[in-house]
């Protein structure tokens, strides 16, 4: 279905990365992947001791899960709060002459929420609420923007950020502040739908996904009384992540004319109350 077709994945942090499970998927379908993980960049200016040393064993998990589970991937530094960093990847797949089909935006950041405790939105700082939007929404447009103007994307190709539906509801727990960005990237999402489908037939679609405690970023946000409370609201029970992968390796397919859609793979828990 995939074959010769190539798809940028952002966002694994390591084996359990929701990220990665689609990765396997799209080469089980015959595609390639080209991951890119948080690291030490050249870009990096002023970090501190402790910010190299997570960064530095962030890429080395990523790294290492990726070449555990998938062979022959290629894997790239990427932090998408530095401009620079996007740009220099994005001409470097240029000068490789690699053109993508695609791309898997799974990428996310609070630090609201700490050992599963979420500030009041009341009490969040700018700067907390910048970073998170950055991170977790703009970073959408910034990377479609450097690989467009280095020529990377195929027209036709298909792009998928991964939300979940407290961008719209609240829900039984209180995300807050993360709720908010990821409302952003869903818009985001829509405006880019209209402008890249008419501009270069981009297709631009979001999926809001079941709680997961599987990822790191899932563990450090839920408690597993909430993923049970919505495995038990769900008609179906949770998505699991392959559910997830099956649905973005559909809307990865070519030719497809879907786009601008918010999905859900969430065992239907958005039809319950
Ligand atoms: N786990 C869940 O319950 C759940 C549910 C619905 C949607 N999602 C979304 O799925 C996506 C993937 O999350 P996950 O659950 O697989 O967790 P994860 O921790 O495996 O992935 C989050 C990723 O974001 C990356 N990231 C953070 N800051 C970055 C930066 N500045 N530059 C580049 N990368 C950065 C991390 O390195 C990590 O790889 C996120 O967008 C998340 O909000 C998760």
């Amino acid at each position: 279905m995939l074959s010769n077709k190539i798809f940028l994945i952002t966002g694994i942090a390591d084996n359990h990365s929701l990220a990665m499970y689609t990765a396997k998927e799209i080469i089980k379908q015959g595609g390639k992947v080209i991951c890119t993980g948080l690291g030490v960049s050249e870009h990096h200016k002023g970090l501190s001791e402790k910010a190299k040393i997570f960064l530095t064993k962030n890429f080395e998990d990523f790294k290492n899960a990726v070449s555990e589970e998938i062979e022959e991937a290629q894997v790239e530094i990427l932090d998408v709060t530095i401009d620079e960093n996007i740009e220099s990847f994005a001409r470097n797949l240029s000068q490789r002459n690699i053109k993508l089909d695609g791309m898997l935006h799974a990428i996310a950041m609070d630090k609201t929420i700490r050992n599963k405790e979420v500030k009041p939105l009341i009490d969040v700082t700018k700067d907390e609420f910048c970073d998170t939007m950055d991170v977790s929404a703009y970073s959408l447009i910034r990377l479609i923007h450097y690989l467009l103007k280095h020529n990377v994307l195929e027209r036709g190709s298909s792009i998928c950020s991964l939300s979940y539906i407290a961008a719209e509801k609240v829900t039984f727990h209180p995300y807050r502040n993360i709720s908010i960005a990821k409302a952003a990237l869903e818009r985001i999402s829509v405006e880019l739908a209209d402008e890249l489908g008419r501009s270069h037939d981009i297709r631009v679609n979001v999926i809001r996904f079941s709680p997961f405690m599987g990822s790191k970023a899932g563990n450090a946000t839920l408690n597993i009384e909430d993923v049970n409370t919505s495995d038990k609201m769900s008609p179906l029970g949770n998505a699991k992540p392959m559910d997830l992968a099956h649905e973005v390796v559909h809307l990865f397919r070519p030719n497809l004319r879907i786009t601008g859609e918010i999905r859900h793979v969430d065992g239907g828990y958005h039809i319950t109350g």
